[in-house]
């Protein structure tokens, strides 16, 4: 099975499309003939982003500014979609967001900000759209989680539980859906140079010792990897060898081993 065929009243809507992976998953969907929906708080760059994609592809695209932390605003991208008289045949949970450091020193409202963006929106727009696919028997999700989620990580908990959450529900929601013609993948990149890094508060000079040189993938193969594994059906999709070998030991190293050495080197522990 491969992605649906685009049409005039379906659309590719993807979170977190004004930078990084979302970004470059919109373009790719765009150059394949794909009408988009861009989701993200960002208007001004959804809108650059939007002309220069309608111009280079010749596809229709639409602007959605969105802050997903916010149930209604979540809610009523449906309604939205619905008014510009387009079904959402694919999705692509996308956005995302890390804090760093430990419980102890974090800040309750971003801890909670996070897991708004990487958890409940991610459930909460598979709940507002899987409905349609199944009636039409047609749909394809991709949500992208990350190598965190095969193991805790000390000095960036609650990431790296958003992220196995997302890979579990990813795994049961595709065998729900697969008898309605819905497929489901769960997109795992490693280390990419998006700018996410810093955002969370990493500094670029620190992360060499949890990620090394060899296990950052680009933007572009990262989310070409994510369209090929919808197009082939893929449950989980981790970029690059050295990526998919060290989420296989990370999985498989006893937690009482893994997790000294990982809080060891993890820039969130300094001072802890
Ligand atoms: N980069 C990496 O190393 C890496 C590795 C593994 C997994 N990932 C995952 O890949 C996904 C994309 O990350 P990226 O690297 O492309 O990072 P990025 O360039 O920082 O992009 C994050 C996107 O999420 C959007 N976003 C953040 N908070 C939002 C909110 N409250 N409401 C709506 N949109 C929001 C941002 O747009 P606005 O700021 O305009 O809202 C932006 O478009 C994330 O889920 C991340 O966890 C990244």
């Amino acid at each position: 099975m491969s992605l649906p065929a685009p049409r005039s009243d379906r659309t590719c809507l993807v979170t977190g499309a004004s930078s990084g992976i979302g970004e470059a998953i919109a373009g790719l969907l765009a150059s394949r003939g794909f009408g988009v929906t861009l989701v993200a708080r960002t208007e001004s760059k959804l809108r650059t982003l939007a002309d220069e994609l309608a111009a280079r592809h010749g596809v229709r695209v639409e602007v959605l500014a969105t802050d997903l932390t916010d149930a209604a605003a979540r809610g009523a991208l449906l309604g939205r979609v619905e008014d510009l008289g387009l079904e959402v045949n694919v999705l692509v949970n996308n956005a995302g967001v890390s804090t760093l450091g430990t419980v102890f020193r974090s800040d309750a409202d971003q801890e909670i900000a996070m897991l708004r963006t990487d958890v409940e929106a991610v459930v909460h727009l598979c709940s507002l759209f899987t409905p349609g696919m199944v009636e039409r028997r047609n749909g394809s999700i991709l949500n992208v989680a990350s190598t965190a989620a095969f193991q805790p990580i000390p000095g960036q908990a609650g990431y790296g539980a958003s992220k196995a959450f997302v890979l579990s529900y990813g795994h049961a929601i595709r065998v729900e859906l697969r008898p309605h013609g819905v497929t489901v993948t769960t997109l795992c990149p490693g280390p990419v140079d998006t700018g996410f890094g810093e955002t969370a508060g990493f500094d670029p000079d620190e992360v060499d010792g949890l990620m090394p040189q060899f296990l950052w993938e680009s933007v572009d193969a990262v989310a070409q990897a994510g369209l090929e594994g919808m197009d082939a059906n893929r449950a989980v999709v981790i970029p690059g060898l050295a990526n998919r070998v060290s989420a296989r030991a990370a999985w498989l190293t006893p937690r009482r081993v893994l997790l000294p050495m990982l809080a060891k080197v993890h820039p969130g522990m300094r001072g802890a």
